[in-house]
């Protein structure tokens, strides 16, 4: 599996390169430009301005219930049955003079039906952004729950790039075979600790809803998961903590733990975002790793 991620990079990698010569070679040479271009890049230059995309992540479907989804920054909940990818990038001006930053310039683009939003809610509609200053930007995009691929594309001036390419998450309930997911956790390449650990506490950023994994105590709205090896094996009968924790991450509604923080149940539905579309096999085997190759609660 991993072997056939990495030779998808590797023939991608080669292929933009191949691009790059034809360009050099060829009078047709933009429509090869343009087609390196649309490779996504978390981090460009565009009208002087640099942006870093940090996280993008699936939230689910909002519920009657009025239920607004508690990532920092995000703003209120997506209309009934639309699917909300929210997006935090870091806008850095390399320059002398301010540069400003339209949220709008954030689209979220459907290639085949030729479909785009913008962002929802931006507030401010502008935001400045200093000599040699950095500002994070957490934008929200709702989306139809149409299957299909999308992009988020940052169009500035002339210019037009490519930050991301993902899936929209299939609707909760929906069978597994239809799903790049393999049903059994055994299935995914190897795990490596250390790789969950960064994901964990860096781009995934799920330390910041459950903690850090050392101790219970300390600012959480989510299980403490230091111990997640013995609990996460009583979650569901017969399913290991390996199984249950993969499971958890592709559909965190299957089961909803019991305890949020000390005494406080956890709500219905689960605040927790989808990462199936946000991580590739390789990752989610190293997440489930770290959280399983933790021991007690030290
Ligand atoms: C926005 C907050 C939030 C983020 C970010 C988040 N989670 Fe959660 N997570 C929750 C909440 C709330 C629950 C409890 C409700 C439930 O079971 O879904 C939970 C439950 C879980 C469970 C099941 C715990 C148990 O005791 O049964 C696991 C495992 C888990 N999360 C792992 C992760 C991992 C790994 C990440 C990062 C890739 C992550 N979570 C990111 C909020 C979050």
């Amino acid at each position: 599996m991993s072997a056939g991620v990495a030779t998808l990079l590797r023939s991608s990698w080669k292929r933009s390169r191949v691009g790059l010569a034809l360009l050099l070679t060829l009078a047709g040479g933009g429509l090869v430009l343009r087609a390196w271009l649309q490779q996504p890049r978390r981090e460009v230059e565009q009208g002087g301005l640099r942006l870093r995309l940090e996280r993008a992540v699936w939230l689910h479907e909002p519920t009657d219930h009025g239920d607004a989804a508690r990532l920092p920054g995000a703003a209120g909940a997506p209309g009934p049955g639309q699917r909300r990818l929210v997006v935090e990038v870091t806008a850095f001006n390399p320059r002398g003079t301010p540069l400003d930053f339209t949220p709008g310039e954030l689209r979220l683009a459907d290639a085949t039906r030729g479909t785009e939003w913008t962002p929802v809610e931006a507030d401010p509609a502008v935001f400045t952004v200093g000599p040699a200053r950095m500002l994070p930007v957490t934008l929200s995009f709702d989306v139809p729950p149409t299957p299909g691929p999308v992009r988020l594309e940052w169009v500035r001036g002339s210019e037009r790039a490519t930050l991301l390419a993902t899936g929209r998450p299939p609707t909760p309930g929906v069978s597994r075979t239809q799903s790049r997911w393999p049903l059994r956790v055994e299935e995914l390449p190897p795990g490596r600790e250390g790789a969950g650990s960064v994901l964990f506490h860096g781009r995934l950023a799920c330390a910041s809803c459950h903690g850090g994994l050392a101790r219970v105590e300390g600012p959480r709205i989510a299980p403490f998961l230091g111990d997640f090896s013995r609990v996460g094996a009583t979650r569901v009968a017969g399913k290991s903590a390996a199984q249950y924790a993969y499971e958890s991450l592709l559909d965190p509604n299957a089961f909803i733990a019991p305890e949020c923080v000390a005494g406080v149940p956890c709500a219905r539905p689960s605040v927790m975002p989808l990462y199936g579309e946000s991580v590739t096999q390789q990752e989610m085997a190293d997440l489930v790793r770290y959280l399983v190759g933790l021991q007690g609660g030290g």
